[in-house]
């Protein structure tokens, strides 16, 4: 029996850039997707989500898609059989401690956790940013959803007590540290708002269509040639700008100009990119009223959610205590709230 780990993210900013050939700054989390692998006595392929209580098994030889949790495990073994992986007949137990759909990532910490398994069982090493371009590739093919390569990059690649600054054309990253005197305080909305794939869909395909008219890329676009753009185009495209301008400014920023950003960026992802709901607007508000708060802004897709907070790690008990009051006295729910470490990408436990 061999168990493997996969961490979810919080992205501090650059958001819906990566799909733009552009700049992101996440940070592997210690909550995790581990996946407990191994040999089946059958020639199939079995994966047990502990989580949702739900089994489901394949053939080696063919995976149906059954719209649900399981299709990204039968996404990634599709994959990495292209890649020349001999597909292992095993057992997966599946057990995860990143929240579902609360924009950490759950989803590529599993297609990273499950790929690690199936390539230790099978005996196969893929180069690191193969392995999570070919767990992009099971989200964007498989799945349906058609997600840049933040996620399932910083899974395998992330580095504890740092964000990482990938490059999204190049693929070329830096680790760049955390401020040590701060903590990364991660607010759940308790929301998902239905339109969450489909907008996210809508916007990426929007932002082809900016590319296609400007004939070029959105990292490559200056503002002023945005300008030439239709409705809601060139809202899109300013959004993409600025945002990448922001992780460039936010890396080199003193402490409360990082925090600046982070607002900036939450207002063009709502003004501009309309990707925000009121209950991430609500939540960075009112963030920006608590002491010790250095910045906020939603993080990951959008439409619900996370908010990631950047606040003094003397302050965390106060701004938990007060934020959580003030959420439920607004939207009768109660937010959870994950003062998390960060952590390294992925691996086997044990090694
Ligand atoms: C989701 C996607 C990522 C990225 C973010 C927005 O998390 O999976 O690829 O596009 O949204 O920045």
């Amino acid at each position: 029996m061999r168990v493997f780990r996969a961490p979810g993210r919080v992205n501090l900013i650059g958001e819906h850039t990566d799909y733009n050939q552009g700049l992101v700054l996440p940070a592997a989390l210690d909550l995790d997707c581990r996946v407990t692998a191994k040999p089946s006595r059958w020639p199939v392929l079995t994966a047990r989500s502990v989580n949702l209580g739900l089994e489901r098994t394949w053939p080696l030889t063919s995976f149906e898609r059954h719209g649900e949790w399981s299709d990204y495990v039968a996404g990634v073994a599709v994959e990495l059989a292209k890649l020349g992986v001999r597909l292992p007949a095993a057992e997966l137990e599946i057990r995860s401690t990143v929240p579902l759909g609360a924009g950490l990532s759950s989803s590529a910490a599993l297609e990273v956790a499950v790929a690690f398994a199936l390539c230790g069982l099978a005996g196969a090493t893929l180069p690191p940013v193969e392995l999570a371009l070919a767990c992009q590739r099971a989200e964007n093919d498989f799945v349906g959803m058609k997600c840049g390569i933040m996620d399932q990059f910083v899974a395998v690649l992330g580095r504890k007590d740092h964000a990482l600054r990938i490059d999204c054309r190049s693929l070329d990253k830096r680790p760049v540290p955390l401020p040590e005197e701060c903590s990364l305080v991660m607010v759940n909305t308790m929301v998902r708002h239905e339109l969450a794939k489909s907008e996210y869909n809508r916007r990426r395909q929007e932002c082809e269509q900016a590319a296609a008219q400007l004939d070029r890329s959105l990292r490559d676009t200056t503002l002023a040639e945005a300008e030439a753009l239709p409705q809601p185009l060139r809202r899109r495209a300013r959004h993409v700008i600025g945002e990448n301008a922001r992780v460039e400014q936010f890396i080199s920023a003193e402490l409360d100009e990082k925090g600046e950003l982070m607002y900036a960026s939450h207002a063009s992802l709502r003004g501009d990119y309309e990707v925000s709901c009121p209950e991430l607007d609500f939540l960075v508000e009112t963030a920006r009223g608590i002491e010790g708060v250095v910045g906020a802004r939603m993080t990951g897709g959008g439409f619900g959610g996370c908010a990631v907070n950047l606040v003094r790690s003397a302050a965390v008990p106060e701004f938990s205590r007060r934020i959580a009051i003030a959420y439920r006295q607004q939207f009768a729910l109660e937010p959870q709230i994950y003062a998390c470490h960060t952590a390294d990408g992925a691996g086997e436990l044990g090694n």
